[in-house]
């Protein structure tokens, strides 16, 4: 902090303890829930008394879930200025030595790669300045022992409940110990806190797993599950949808989406999204963000004629939107030049044709509010994908005076959160998915306003295998968006079979992405028989617990993970082969998460164009003939015999039900 006088000094010291039932909210950010039966908080009441601030911070510690939070508070309640420069909202100092850090690192349509290093004395930082949690690095840091792995070893991690630019550090001081720090990076933060004024310090989570990283992922997702979505659809089935960016990109109208809705609808997909490229001149990617009305030369009429046909076919209907952002080459920018972000006298950057809107500037958070929730209003819409195509540069504020300038990207981040939490008061029915040049602003902060996020870009089933892996390390698979789209993919130009694209999108909301009116007939009957594995496996996937069995990031050469019930009597795993090697025979796997003493079928199953082949057993699982009951002990000490199979990218799916 630095007062009216220029000085940095801080002393915090503790004053008085409360502990109250339940978790308060945090006024303006996303946070974490929960009644007093669950979880109960402990606040630290602490003082600065030469600068006379008030320090609060809250524990909460929810027992149900063994989680952790963090949160602090800091009020002025002196009758000067002072400005927070730097304020992490938690730091843990551990005896514990010889770790290793586990982060998510990535950059766009390569979104959450797991990594890991060796913790040592140089301060180790994962961060964003860019005004998002960002593609690059993600706002979650996790150190294990040495040798952890999925089932064993000790996992000591912090996530972050925000969405804007973040700092988390890990290093061993002089004695070896270890610190490990979270909260908003202090680049380009400096916030004026006037008398009588309090700022709140967004939350970090906090897990605990002994062994290892498997359970570290289960009581996150549990966590979130419980204790941080919002939404109505958290334990629903998602509408399948069928989104046309891959389909169409920019070039569609009513007559297209007609068609494309038509033909899904018969396939058993229910909700059709439209994507960019509805609006005002929005041609391509050059102009018109910010012009949020009807292109009628696409949509004769307007959107209702077109939802309502899209209805009356037995579909819903979803849109895309972009309302942070602003192109040059729009009616916006020439009305209010003064609303994009940008230094005064220097022309900013443009990325993707675009500028960011100022959304600490309330005036542009009521407009584009309005610009969404009027389209809204014009018709049954049910699902917003809210996009976000760039980050932030060249801070700069018309409307913040200039002790007020380094506030942008946090009030930026503030404004974001107020216009969702509108939407959802208004349209609290709304299927909202956020989502950021694929998954660029994949965090919890947003998983408050949003039960999914659009996970990547890249649909390309081999590579979501670790872009989904390493975004499971902390989500539930309910939250991230996965979509079957077409081949050569258009990302890597990689052809995967059908069902295997089927199968790893199974383990997200599911959906598809590609024009249903161009694919092959053999396409369109898998279609069929994956909405209806979906709708099979969806309640399993979305409420189970999630165990990782290999790693294709790891070895090189196959995946597994599956998911089980909470009452042990059901499992689904999906095996991908993705590359087949030469005189190699069955692959012995061990599956994870069931129960010792349980019977249990097991039935691996190979869909092939339209009709699903079950195998119960007889060839590739262990202890071999149809309807053989076979214990969860065995299934997971020696395991069950997976046949290789000739090519590669080759995929099965799993399903295990007890006998009892
Ligand atoms: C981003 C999204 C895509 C698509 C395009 C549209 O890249 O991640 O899914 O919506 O924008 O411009």
């Amino acid at each position: 902090m630095e007062n009216a006088e220029g000085y940095t000094a801080a002393g915090i010291n503790y004053v008085s303890y409360e502990i109250i039932g339940g978790k308060p909210g945090i006024e303006g950010l996303p946070a974490s829930f929960g009644d007093a039966s669950e979880v109960s908080t402990l606040v630290l009441h602490c003082a600065d008394k030469p600068n006379k601030l008030k320090i609060d911070l809250y524990y909460s510690v929810f027992e149900d879930v063994d989680v952790i939070t963090r949160f602090v508070t800091v009020t002025n309640e002196g009758s000067d200025f002072i400005f927070l420069k730097k304020l992490y909202s938690a730091c843990l100092d551990m005896e514990n030595k010889d770790f290793e850090t586990i982060t998510l690192h990535g950059s766009w349509a390569r979104e959450r790669h797991i990594e890991n290093a060796r913790v040592g004395h140089m301060k180790y930082t994962v961060e964003s300045t860019r005004g998002e949690s960002s593609h690059q690095d993600h706002p979650f840091l996790g150190v294990k022992s040495h040798g952890t792995t999925d089932d064993f070893g000790e996992v000591y991690a912090m996530n972050f409940v925000y969405s804007g630019n973040f700092k988390a550090t890990v290093q061993e001081d002089q004695f070896d110990n270890v610190r490990m720090t979270m909260g908003i990076n202090p680049d380009n933060f400096k916030w004026c806190l006037k008398p009588g004024e309090k700022f709140n310090a967004p939350e970090v989570v906090m897990v605990y797993s002994a062994s290892g990283l498997g359970n570290m992922s289960r009581t996150f997702h549990d966590f979130y599950r419980k204790h941080l979505i919002r939404s109505p659809y958290l334990h629903k089935k998602r509408p399948i949808l069928i989104n046309n960016w891959e389909a169409t990109y920019f070039d569609f109208n009513s007559e297209k989406l007609v068609s494309i809705a038509r033909q899904a609808h018969e396939l058993g997909i229910e909700m059709l999204v439209m994507d960019d490229g509805w609006f005002s001149n929005r041609f391509d990617d050059n102009r018109s963000l910010g012009d949020w009305w009807v292109n009628e030369d696409k949509l004769p009429g307007g959107l209702k004629p077109l939802v309502d046909k899209v209805n009356e076919i037995g579909m819903k209907f979803g849109i895309w939107f972009e309302p942070e952002m602003i192109s040059p080459e729009s009616e916006l920018y020439k009305k209010h030049p003064d609303w994009a972000i940008a230094v005064l006298g220097r022309e900013p950057a443009k990325s993707r044709n675009q500028f960011v809107l100022d959304l600490s500037r309330p005036e542009v958070v009521d407009y584009m509010y309005e610009q969404v929730a009027k389209i809204l209003r014009s018709a049954n819409i049910e699902y917003v994908k809210w996009d976000m195509n760039r980050q932030l540069t060249d801070l700069g504020s018309a409307y913040l005076p200039p002790e007020r300038m380094g506030e942008l990207s946090h009030r930026y981040v503030l404004g974001l959160y107020s216009m969702q939490e509108r939407l959802l008061k208004e349209f609290p029915n709304l299927l909202l998915e956020n989502c950021s040049g694929g998954g660029a602003r994949f965090d919890a902060g947003e998983l408050y306003y949003s039960p999914q996020i659009w996970c990547s870009d890249d649909t390309d089933a081999i590579e979501r295998l670790s872009i989904q892996e390493g975004t499971s390390l902390v989500y539930p698979l309910s939250t991230m968006g996965a979509h079957v789209s077409d081949v050569p993919n258009h990302t890597v130009g990689r052809v995967t079979p059908f069902e295997t694209r089927g199968h790893v999108a199974l383990f997200g909301t599911f959906g598809y992405e590609l024009d249903v009116t161009k694919i092959s007939q053999e396409d369109r009957d898998m279609i069929r028989t994956q909405t209806e594995m979906y709708h099979r496996y969806n309640d399993l996937v979305r409420e189970g617990d999630y165990y990782r069995i290999a790693s294709y990031r790891q070895n090189g050469s196959f995946d597994m993970c599956g998911v089980v019930s909470k009452d042990k009597k059901e499992a689904v795993f999906v095996y991908v082969q993705v590359l087949a090697e030469a005189n190699m025979h069955a692959r012995r796997i061990r599956l994870k998460g069931l129960k010792e003493d349980l019977k249990y079928r097991v039935s691996n199953i190979n869909e092939s164009a339209g009709k699903a082949e079950v195998s119960d057993g007889a060839s590739d699982a262990y202890a071999g003939g149809p309807g053989m009951l076979i214990g969860g002990d065995v299934l997971m000490n020696f395991g069950i015999l997976l046949s290789r199979r000739m090519g590669d990218f080759k995929s099965s799916l799993i399903h295990i039900t007890s006998a009892e």
